[in-house]
């Protein structure tokens, strides 16, 4: 029997290049993301959820993935995990209007726990088949500061060796020659089990978004 390509095996697997379009315009990147299939996450989702903000923003964050609420509202960090964000960027003097917010992965992965949909993590190759997205996002907006929020978004911005603990509140270099910077995803202050105190890693994470004016 012939022996399939890697391309038709990635294809059985329901992997796809994402079809990102030549032009650099946000309008178009955001209105092609709307029908990408390059992997098989946008099944379960309602919709891909593209980045947002001022097309000529000085600063990016970028985060994991959509939660359920901004699966269902098309926006991201509208959720409990954005209103953290919110609460945090405010208290550190920044203006949320004046940042393109985005995430590593466009559609919302998730397992059924009764009605609820729970949270899951994107794999590797899921991040990978996404990562095109963010790439041309990052050439459309062309960010001076690109702010990680989280492991996921800064194995994806700089490199898959980053860890959070270790690079956390440093001035680093994103795989595209962009300064970056990386802290904790809100989601984490979020998620207490009884360890470390809730107000001082708020407070640590404010810190970390002061730095972004002054980077
Ligand atoms: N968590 C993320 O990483 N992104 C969102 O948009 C919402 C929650």
């Amino acid at each position: 029997m012939k022996k399939p390509r890697a391309a038709e095996v990635e294809l059985e697997l329901g992997f796809s290049a994402a079809p990102v379009p030549a032009s650099r315009e946000w309008k178009r990147l955001r209105d092609a993301a709307k029908s990408c299939q390059a992997c098989p996450l946008w099944r379960n989702a309602t919709c891909t959820v593209f980045g947002e903000g001022p097309v000529h923003a000085r600063v990016m964050l970028v985060g994991e993935q959509p939660g359920d609420q901004e699966d269902r509202a098309g926006k991201p960090f509208v959720g409990p995990a954005g209103h953290l964000l919110d609460r945090a960027l405010a208290e550190a003097g920044l203006q949320r209007e004046e940042l393109y917010v985005t995430n590593a992965v466009k559609h919302f992965k998730w397992t059924s726990q009764g009605k609820r949909r729970l949270h899951a993590k994107p794999n590797a190759r899921e991040m990978a088949a996404c990562r095109p997205w963010l790439a041309a996002e990052v050439e459309a907006i062309e960010p001076e500061l690109i702010v990680c929020l989280g492991a996921t978004a800064a194995q994806q911005v700089i490199d898959k060796s980053v860890r959070v603990t270790a690079s956390r509140g440093k001035r680093m270099a994103s795989a595209w020659g962009t300064t970056a910077l990386v802290t904790v995803h809100p989601s984490s202050l979020l998620r207490h089990h009884g360890s470390g105190d809730p107000e001082a890693e708020f407070e640590a994470f404010v810190a970390d978004l002061r730095k972004i004016s002054r980077l």
